[in-house]
């Protein structure tokens, strides 16, 4: 298996470009089947995650083709209504098809999906609302037969506004009749973009961004062909920002949306970088020692602290002077990085949701081992800092996110490289 090898202790300058949003990326292709049209989505990272749904549509009948960062789907022919046990585990985006074929075909016969272990990922909130929808969704050793022969749009007041729940009912709902109103939805960057793709594909969402999302369903202009540009990938502009603050230098990260990104902005200033976006740029400068944060840092659904960003700014709160202290409060199993961490010195006390850090001069070069996208990302940003050398391995984890993340920090200057083997 390849593995990743870091020679630390370089400091990290110049330019880096970030592309696509891969959780924008993802429900897009799944809405692609929505359309019976051509969609041409551009600005699209080249990612393992997104071959796997490319795979799926593939597989379900639709004509794709990938140039460089721009991905063509026709689903203008018939498009199935089973994907297979193994296409499904591949990614946990895959569920975005259950909304997507119920609404083109009335019928989607599927698995659960798979996806990054981050505890348990239930989609118990997918099914119950499908189901207020009209759907019938029998559930089996892991197998998903579902139905509808008429959607109805209603009021769905969800739990907890969770993102892939959101997008499934976004999808769902365009092929049912009436209003769907989504209280309490997801208002991640992601979902308006989604929003944005279907409205240019000739339907009708509104309110994306806000708690309450109101989708007129049964109703749809027929555009022959949707262009449309996916919004910047926040996480990756934010791994590249935590990568400075973490190694020290000065790096400019171009292509990004600001919005996102200020809270980060904001706690990697506080602990002492420099930080200043202006336009599509944020350029993050780091010389001096770092400070703790005051605050707990709480991750919650947006505009929330990411979740996807805690592992990342843990490795610069792990040399910083003081105690910063962490509240995981979207997922349960979100610090598996943390004993990899503590293999290279960081002493990160983790209780419950919530983790202790702080006040270590320097991490020492360890082999580790990624168990998740985001805490691979973060052992990687570690490495940079760290005395001597660190490989990282179970890197497939870290290829689901990043367009080989080794090239992009080479360009910035560090000594990393990846072995085949
Ligand atoms: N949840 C339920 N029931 C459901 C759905 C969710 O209990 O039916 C719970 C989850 O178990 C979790 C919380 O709700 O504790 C939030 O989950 P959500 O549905 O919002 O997340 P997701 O759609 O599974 C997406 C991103 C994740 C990101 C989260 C939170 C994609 C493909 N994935 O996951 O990104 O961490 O939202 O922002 O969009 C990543 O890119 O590495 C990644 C894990």
């Amino acid at each position: 298996m390849d593995y990743i090898k870091v020679e630390g202790g370089r400091a990290l300058t110049g330019s880096v470009r970030v592309y696509g949003a891969k959780n924008s990326v993802l429900p897009i292709l799944a809405a692609s089947v929505l359309t019976s049209g051509v969609s041409v989505i551009e600005n699209c990272p080249r990612l393992k995650d997104i071959d796997a749904m490319l795979a799926i549509l593939r597989a379900l009948g639709c004509e794709v083709t990938a140039e460089e960062r721009t991905i063509t789907v026709d689903s203008s022919g018939p498009i199935a209504a089973e994907i297979s046990a193994e296409q499904m585990s591949a990614l946990r985006a895959s569920i975005a098809f259950l909304g997507a074929l119920l609404a083109r075909n009335g019928r989607a016969e599927l698995f659960v999906p798979g996806g990054c272990e981050l505890g348990s990922r239930p989609i118990d909130i997918h099914l119950w609302a499908l189901m207020r929808l009209g759907a019938k969704i029998r559930q089996q050793d892991g197998r998903l037969h579902a139905t509808v022969s008429r959607g109805n749009g209603c009021e769905l007041v969800l739990p907890i506004p969770s993102v892939g729940a959101t997008e499934n009912i976004m999808l769902f709902a365009t092929a049912c009749g009436g209003e769907t109103v989504i209280v309490n939805a997801a208002r991640e960057p992601e979902i308006v973009d989604l929003q944005t793709y279907l409205n240019a594909a000739g339907f009708s969402v509104s309110g994306a961004g806000s708690p309450v999302i109101r989708i007129v369903g049964g109703r749809k202009t027929q555009p022959t062909q949707v262009v449309h540009r996916v919004i910047p990938d926040r996480i990756a502009a934010a791994t590249w920002m935590c990568a400075t603050a973490s190694a020290g230098g000065e790096v400019m990260v171009t292509g990004v949306e600001p919005e996102p990104l200020a809270l980060l902005g904001e706690l990697l200033a506080e602990m002492g970088c420099g930080v200043q976006f202006v336009a599509d740029a944020v350029t993050i400068r780091r010389v001096g020692s770092l400070q703790a944060p005051r605050a707990t840092v709480r991750t919650g659904p947006y505009p929330g602290f990411p979740t996807d960003m805690q592992p990342l700014l843990m490795v610069p709160a792990v040399l910083a002077h003081g105690q910063t202290v962490f509240e995981e409060n979207m997922f349960d199993s979100r610090y598996r990085h943390v004993p990899e961490l503590n293999r290279m010195g960081a002493e990160i006390m983790v209780s419950g949701k919530y983790a202790l850090c702080g006040g270590i001069e320097r991490l020492r070069g360890a082999s580790v081992c990624a168990a998740d996208l985001r805490g691979g990302a973060a052992l990687v940003c570690a490495a940079l800092c760290a005395e001597g050398e660190s490989t990282i391995r179970n890197i497939e984890y870290i290829d689901r996110g990043y367009e080989s993340i080794e090239d992009s920090l080479r360009l910035l200057g560090a000594d990393v490289r990846r072995v085949r083997g």
